[in-house]
């Protein structure tokens, strides 16, 4: 199982203030959007590298840039559409495919309702993009997805999980690599996060 605690402070704190009952839509969406770019940096840490030759202007060097696949953010309606901007601040050439899934309110089983994906799916390294996962539904759904029209290569990136997603997924989907900044041990009757910070997609929408 692949899954990567993100502890950096500034994650961690901004975290905090995301999960207060007290933090409103507008300081909600930036902090989902900044914790986003700072948990993009260390899930794109072992990014493959080649060198090439820069010339500056005052003489020539060896240098690295990023090789290998081209990348793809994979955001699930709605909550993951507030994680983009802040990765495409860091990787401004991702391409950006949609999944609409949303949880059934009786079953909490995942409804997919909207698929716009990148045409080079399978040259590109794919980032998952939802703040929470809970009972794992949703995020193995998008997976499924990705994989039966062609997706490869996939990463998961999540603010808070609960243990019982984590298993879920890594029981179907062992290669997955997760990134996430908590874990929580609880989902109430209602597949609900506990702490957790409440309805993402409520809280950034100013839908609740
Ligand atoms: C939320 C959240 C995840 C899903 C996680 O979406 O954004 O997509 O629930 O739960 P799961 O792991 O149990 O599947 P929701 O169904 O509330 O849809 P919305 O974003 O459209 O409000
Ligand atoms: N979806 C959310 O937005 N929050 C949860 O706690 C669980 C699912």
């Amino acid at each position: 199982m692949s899954v990567e605690l993100i502890t950096h402070p500034l994650v961690q704190h901004k975290i905090s203030i995301l999960r207060d009952k007290n933090t409103g839509p507008k300081d909600f969406r930036d902090l989902v959007e900044e914790i986003s770019t700072l948990m993009a940096y260390e899930a794109t840490r072992n990014l493959p590298l080649e060198k090439i030759r820069v010339e500056t202007p005052l003489g020539e060097c060896s240098a690295k840039v990023i090789s290998g696949k081209k990348l793809g953010l994979v955001p699930i309606l709605r909550a993951g559409l507030g994680m983009v901007n802040g990765i495409l601040k860091l990787i401004p050439a991702a391409k950006v495919g949609h999944l609409g899934i949303y949880r059934e309110h009786d079953t909490l089983k995942p409804v997919e309702y909207y698929a716009k994906l990148p045409e080079d799916l399978s040259e590109r390294h794919l980032f998952i993009l939802d703040p929470m996962l809970a009972t794992g539904g949703s995020s193995i759904a998008a997976i499924d997805y990705i994989k039966k029209i062609g997706g490869k290569e996939i990463s998961l990136i999540c603010l808070i999980a609960s243990r019982k997603g984590i298993e879920e997924i890594t029981k179907i989907h062992p290669n997955i690599p997760i990134f996430t900044a908590a874990v929580d041990e609880v989902l109430n009757k209602k597949g609900y996060i506990v702490p957790g910070l409440g309805d993402a997609g409520d809280r950034l929408f100013g839908t609740q």
